[in-house]
């Protein structure tokens, strides 16, 4: 299975607790910069530095830590008393544009306790800062007509170039208007593709560095870059009339290599005039309808010195762009895993057909021969529907790859501006030269690649498995921007779906840096309005429009995300810099963003999404929900003020926190005046419901607390432990549940393998979690709703509470500097183990209940602390670091 072999190579269960441990007791990891995966080419001058601590140290916190930084050859060590080991300010001067310098820590224990060895050394350097550190360089494109209603045919620059000196270093500063793929001397440079990947092109426009050093030689040389239209000028949006050209219509080069001799001198090749321009053999590539290639206009050497260019074209200069450009704050998107095809069957009208036996996100690799003017061409989809390959679920995208061969011996062949969603590929064409097998086919996965993180395994086979899917699921989806789905006509950054998933994706990976440049974007986008909404998906597809276009009118749970998600990723990271940039985004939306009524509730004109997909919706219409859109609003607008206050508060603005707490105060009061005292309890006595108002702390007198759990109890025994929740609830009705003491009511529902459920994917063989309760009905036909996605992260954000109640980790403070460890077994699981490598190292909690009661291991990392729950007895422990064992004589799973 090939996420076994993921799982495998990435981690391993095994290391857990080695018997007689000869691990040393503390060592510290080399020093990461910010929140980056990359430190060549970073954008801040005053990186704060973070290490994570290894080892068994028991009791560990640090008192003081050395800061070695080597600039310019000459080391200089800063002796810091700090307890901090997460963010620590940078202690020397600030670097300069293009400065590197190596760093290393060694950290020392309080009073009699240990000190550390010296970390790996890590590097850091910084890019170019400013405009006029381009060096002249201007954006340029082929002096020829765009194709501006049509696809846009890719372009190729190059320019030769001598070099007469040795070299000592060499940096290839890079971005396009579209997406490139850079070549020297015939070699591709590094390995990030769809690069520079999507932002809010008109705000933040990204650029990448790489080392080319080795790529360069003395004498002749030459640069070739590639670019297609990708994100920037292709087809991009939603619903009917997909526009193309949202950011520009001409595809573009920007880029500066600097070469530096062992002296110290410098020389530069940069994007201008003198550059040559041609088509080539791409003559389509598209986010969605995919890649046309013809090898047969491959031009031999064209990226090497010595080609003959004539016949050529010029390049013009393009306006200056018109966002900042900035290196990416998140990790570069990357060929990250490989699946080789499971099956290779006749669909049933003859057609063939590769199952890769999981869905994913990526494209193929195809190894061929075959005669000139072959023409394969690949259809990509999640399901199969009738023995044939689905594709009405993709709507208007056509994820169809065509390569025609050339006939020159064997090809090896991927697509460069394009990925598909896709667990089947159906392939016409293949040439009976070359066996179709796992030899010639492989799906190349794709996403940003950022560090996995987090850990999750039970004795429950079919949890695993959804964990898996939930994993697989973020993979998909994270792929420059957080997207809704990754197949379909729409691959957008729709908020909604963010903020229901960014708890879970926080423990899964490392996604920091992504969140990071996406919150930026959010906040860019968001202020362009003058009301200060934000647009329902991020970047948006409506650049020009700052009012109340079809996508920028205030929604609730959508627009909340720039409150929901600083908060949650400041509890991940504790990053207060982070959280103050992005506070003033949040504070807009509450005081201006949000259209109130004369109380201070949700206008009740305003369009909602709501509890988008509850179960009960129909298959054309997936907002119609069972809970009232406004009642939904009004319970996220009063816990949105409560995560204002809070984060008012972590950045010390008392006065402020005070008065958004005195805000919440008074919409509940108008909340119960509007949807409880008119009823029985509530308006609508709906799961989510239910769910909101005891998740958000709405009822505030204990006997009514107390009916709407008992209702919310019975109200889903009575629904047979089935899921009735859409979008917006389905992430708290765990968390509500857990904290009225009915955690053993939501594993029912956790475990429930009818549908509407979690796990009823599983038991239809998903390997992704789905945009619909039903994506696939019980018959297994694809539901004939117009969105029908097989790969949407929203409903897997049950796994945040997986991992904090199953698995047993979270955050006690912000940035896991103090962990909770609480799990609560229930519904007959008998062990579980989490593991979550965090800012301060590796946080493991290992569980089973076995005849004589439950067992729990406990791994606290240095320089933290633990507060441990036990199950049953709910008696608490605090702790320092180390490995300790806790146990509950007698103590039964409940069922
Ligand atoms: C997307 C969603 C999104 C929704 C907004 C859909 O088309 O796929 O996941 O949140 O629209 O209602």
């Amino acid at each position: 299975m090939p996420f076994q072999s993921f799982l495998s190579h990435a981690f391993s269960w095994s290391h857990l607790y080695p018997p007689n441990s000869v691990k040393m007791a503390l060592s510290v990891s080399p020093v990461a910069f910010e929140h980056h995966r990359l430190s060549l080419g970073i954008g801040e001058t005053a990186p704060r530095l973070s290490y994570r601590f290894d080892g068994t140290a028991a009791d560990w916190e640090q008192a003081s830590v050395d800061i070695e930084i080597t600039r310019n050859g000459v080391p200089k060590i800063f002796n810091v008393d700090t307890p901090d080991s997460v963010l620590i300010t940078w202690p020397d001067s600030p670097l300069s544009s293009q400065e590197s310098a190596t760093v290393r820590a060694r950290a020392h224990g309080k009073e009699g306790n240990l000190s550390s060895d010296w970390s790996q050394p890590s590097t850091v350097e910084t890019g170019l800062l400013s405009t006029e550190d381009w060096g002249g360089a201007v954006p340029i494109a082929a002096e020829r007509d765009t194709e501006i209603d049509g696809p846009k045919r890719p372009i190729l620059f190059r320019k030769d170039f001598s070099v007469n000196e040795t070299i000592a270093s060499a940096r290839l500063y890079i971005t396009a208007l579209g997406l490139y793929v850079a070549e020297i001397n015939g070699a591709r440079v590094g390995d990030h593709v769809l690069a520079p990947g999507y932002s809010s092109y008109n705000f933040r426009h990204v650029y990448d560095t790489y080392d080319v050093t080795e790529m360069l030689k003395q004498g002749g040389n030459a640069i070739g870059v590639t670019v297609g239209e990708g994100w920037y000028a292709g087809r991009l949006g939603f619903n009917r009339d997909i526009p193309r050209n949202l950011y520009g219509d001409t595809i573009g080069l920007l880029c500066l290599l600097t070469l530096t001799n062992g002296d110290g001198k410098k020389q530069s090749i940069k994007s201008e005039l003198s550059w040559q321009a041609s088509t080539g053999p791409i003559i389509t590539s598209e986010i969605y309808d995919g890649e046309v290639y013809n090898a047969t206009e491959e031009i031999k050497g064209w990226s090497s010195t010595n080609f003959n260019a004539s016949g050529w074209l010029g390049v013009k200069q393009l306006p200056a762009l018109n966002g900042s450009l900035v290196p990416s704050d998140g990790a570069p998107i990357r060929k990250v895993e490989e699946v080789k095809p499971q099956q290779i069957f006749q669909s049933a009208s003859g057609k063939t057909v590769i199952d890769f036996g999981q869905n994913l996100v990526g494209w193929l690799r195809l190894k061929v021969s075959g005669p000139a003017g072959t023409n394969i061409t690949i259809v990509h989809t999640e399901v199969m529907e009738n023995g044939e390959v689905a594709t009405r679920p993709l709507r208007s995208a056509k994820a169809t790859d065509t390569l025609i061969l050339s006939g020159n011996g064997t090809r090896i062949w991927e697509p460069s501006f394009t990925y598909h969603g896709f667990r089947y590929t159906q392939i016409t064409g293949w040439p009976k030269e070359t066996p179709l097998n796992g030899d010639s086919v492989t799906a190349m996965v794709v996403h940003s690649d950022m560090e996995r993180t987090g850990y999750f395994e039970s004795s429950h086979d079919m949890l695993n498995k959804f964990h898996e899917n939930v994993v697989w699921s973020m993979r998909g989806n994270f792929l420059g921007v957080p997207t809704d789905c990754p197949q379909r006509d729409e691959r957008l950054g729709w908020t909604g779906d963010a903020h229901a998933f960014m708890p879970t994706s926080n423990y899964i990976y490392d996604a920091s840096g992504f969140w990071r440049g996406w919150l930026k974007d959010a906040w860019s986008e968001q202020k362009k309005n003058d009301l200060m909404i934000p647009p329902y998906y991020i970047p948006t597809d409506d650049p020009t429009d700052t009012q109340r276009s079809r996508v920028r009118t205030p929604v609730a749970v959508w627009g909340d995300v720039v409150v929901g998600n600083p908060y949650a990723l400041y509890r991940t990271t504790g990053d207060k810099k982070m959280l103050e940039e992005q506070y003033d985004g949040a504070k807009a939306w509450i005081d201006t963003g949000i259209k109130r009524n004369d109380v201070g509730l949700w206008d009740r004109s305003t369009f909602q999404f709501a509890d988008w997909l509850d179960p009960k919706a129909p298959p054309e219409d997936a907002g119609a929900a069972t809970t009232a859109k406004h009642l939904v609003a009004d319970a996220y607008l009063i816990q949105m003020t409560r995560l204002l206050s809070n984060m008012s508060a972590s950045l010390g603005k008392s006065d402020l926190a005070t008065q958004y707490a005195d805000q919440r105060s008074s919409l509940i009061g108008h909340f119960h005046d509007a949807w409880t005292k008119p009823y029985t309890l509530i308006a609508n006595v709906t799961q989510t419901a239910l769910a909101l108002t005891l998740a958000f702390d709405i009822w505030q007198d204990e006997s009514t607390r107390k009916t709407a759990t008992s209702t919310l109890r019975s109200l889903i025994a009575n629904n047979t432990y089935l899921v009735g929740t859409g979008f917006a609830g389905t992430q708290q009705l765990g968390f509500a549940l857990s904290a009225a003491n009915a955690t053993s009511d939501f594993y029912k529902m956790l475990l429930q393998t009818k549908v509407p459920s979690w796990l009823y994917q599983v038991s239809m063989n998903g390997t992704t979690t789905w945009e619909r309760w039903d994506s696939l009905l019980a018959d297994g036909s694809v539901n004939p709703g117009s969105m029908t996605s097989f790969n949407h992260y929203a409903f897997g954000s049950v796994a945040d509470w997986v991992h904090q109640k199953v698995g047993g980790l979270a955050p006690a403070d912000p940035g896991w500097k103090k962990v909770l460890v609480a799990p609560e077994p229930g519904g007959g699981i008998t062990s579980a183990k989490a593991k979550y490598i965090g800012p301060y190292g590796a946080v493991e909690a290992n569980w089973t209940v076995d005849g004589e009661g439950f067992k729990l291991d406990v791994k606290v990392p240095p320089n933290s602390r633990a507060r441990v729950v036990l199950p049953g007895s709910g008696e608490v422990k605090e702790i320092g670091s180390g490995v300790k064992t806790f146990s509950v004589e007698g103590f039964k799973v409940p069922e």
